[in-house]
């Protein structure tokens, strides 16, 4: 027998004084009203501290960097515990074995997250240190601004979203935006918290020329930066099928060209010395720009050997070679430490307001010791030999694949 204080007999005295449906029946209607008053007021309570404590939550949540509002542009996410000195460099590796020339660069043209426009790594200072130097002794190659009155919103645009925005938002751990009420209004600056500088976040200021926008971005970001626009007709409108014309950027990583001579010109006459432009690429390429909807990102890579690892390579000679050029063979003792695969990262978009398109470019050297080590050496070998086999032969001239080639096959098959 279960003994008085076992659970089923506690259970059956429990329901013995609970009221029965037959007692809640013949309960005055007053008392009821009451019991349903006092539930009211509990679920009223409990209401209100629950919505307080969701309130307490949300403020909890409120990024603790704010940011500008950029409605026409995509929502940012933020990498809150973004650590820059351990992340390591993306790592591309876009070597096919046959190479063929199509708008998609050397890789597949890929949608890109608009999270990912900017990337960082650990290379990051000893990068904007190289840059800033360049930005200093070669100014006039490095960075360039047409003379086109539509070209200044446009830079305003990418200054301000960047800034104010996307660096605050998607690396909180580099970039902070500081508030500040001066005497005649309300202001911000952003501090780069790596190199503990202060910069402006509203490119609106009519004071900052568009081309110290240009330098800033090219001082503080990793990025190369190249804004077209449309060409116009005499009536200053967009020409109908108009090709895309450098109107401005920011440049310290050119890959055998010089962007200062581009500057004001075609896309077409930027690639001028492209083998196979022309045929294969120009008319998709100018169609596929114009029709590119903002909002829409894109990105592509491409590859090529560096002997020497120099990024600034504003020099034709020393990353290509053009028809007549005699290309002499490197027949020394090739460094696998000091010479690089060297890839780009490109990513295109348009800015919501003055619809220029952005080209971004982030370079990267990869030395050839990491490729073989990855046991990507037989890969990057046939790719070399895939130069010369794809729909353009001459790309192997072209990427001076004769000086280079024998040495860095050699090396990857050993
Ligand atoms: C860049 O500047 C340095 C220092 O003034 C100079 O030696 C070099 O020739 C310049 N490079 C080019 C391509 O003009
Ligand atoms: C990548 O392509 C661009 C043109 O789209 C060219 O200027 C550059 O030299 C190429 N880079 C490499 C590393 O081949």
């Amino acid at each position: 027998m279960a003994s008085p204080t076992s659970l089923p007999s506690l259970l059956d005295s429990m329901k013995a004084q609970a009221p029965s449906w037959e007692q809640i029946k013949r309960t005055p209607l007053f008392i009821l009203t009451n019991y349903s008053n006092v539930l009211m007021f509990l679920f009223f309570v409990g209401a209100g501290l629950w919505q307080n404590k969701r309130k307490r939550d949300e403020a909890k949540k409120v990024p603790q960097h704010s940011a500008l509002p950029a409605p026409d542009f995509p929502t940012i996410t933020e990498l809150e515990k973004f650590d820059l000195k351990t992340t390591e460099p993306l790592k591309l590796r876009p070597f096919k074995p046959k190479y063929h020339l199509t708008m998609d660069g050397d890789t597949a043209l890929e949608t890109l997250d608009p999270n990912d426009l900017l990337l960082m790594d650990k290379n990051y200072q000893p990068r904007i240190t190289h840059r800033r130097r360049i930005i200093e002794q070669n100014t006039t190659i490095a960075i360039g601004v047409n003379n086109d009155k539509r070209i200044r919103p446009a830079v305003c645009d990418l200054y301000s979203f960047l800034t104010g925005t996307y660096l605050p938002l998607r690396y909180p751990t580099m970039f902070r935006i500081h508030h500040t009420e001066y005497e005649y209004g309300k202001a911000s600056v952003l501090q780069n918290l790596v190199t503990g500088e202060m910069l402006p976040t509203s490119a609106t200021g009519a004071s900052t020329p568009t081309f110290a926008l240009l330098r800033t971005l090219g001082r503080h970001l990793d990025e190369d930066f190249l804004l077209l626009l449309p060409e116009t007709n005499a009536q200053g409108g967009v020409k109908k099928d108009a090709k895309y014309v450098l109107e401005a950027y920011v440049a310290c990583c050119p890959s055998g060209f010089n962007p200062a001579e581009k500057l004001g010109k075609k896309l077409r006459d930027i690639h001028g010395p492209v083998p196979g432009y022309a045929e294969k690429l120009e008319g998709s390429m100018d169609r596929f720009f114009a029709k590119l909807e903002d909002g829409k990102y894109v990105k592509r890579a491409n590859w090529s050997v560096s002997m020497d690892g120099e990024l600034f390579q504003p020099g034709l000679g020393t990353t290509h070679a053009l028809e007549g050029d005699e290309v002499r063979e490197f027949t020394g003792e090739l460094d696998p430490d000091k010479t690089f695969v060297r890839c780009e990262r490109q990513t295109l978009h348009r800015l919501p307001k003055s619809k220029a398109l952005v080209f971004g470019i982030k370079t990267y050297l990869y030395p050839l010791r990491e490729i073989k080590e990855e046991g990507l050496g037989e890969e990057l070998a046939a790719a070399i030999d895939g130069l010369k086999e794809g729909n353009i032969p001459e790309m192997h001239f072209y990427k001076r694949g004769g000086e280079w080639g024998t040495a860095v096959k050699k090396y990857l098959r050993s």
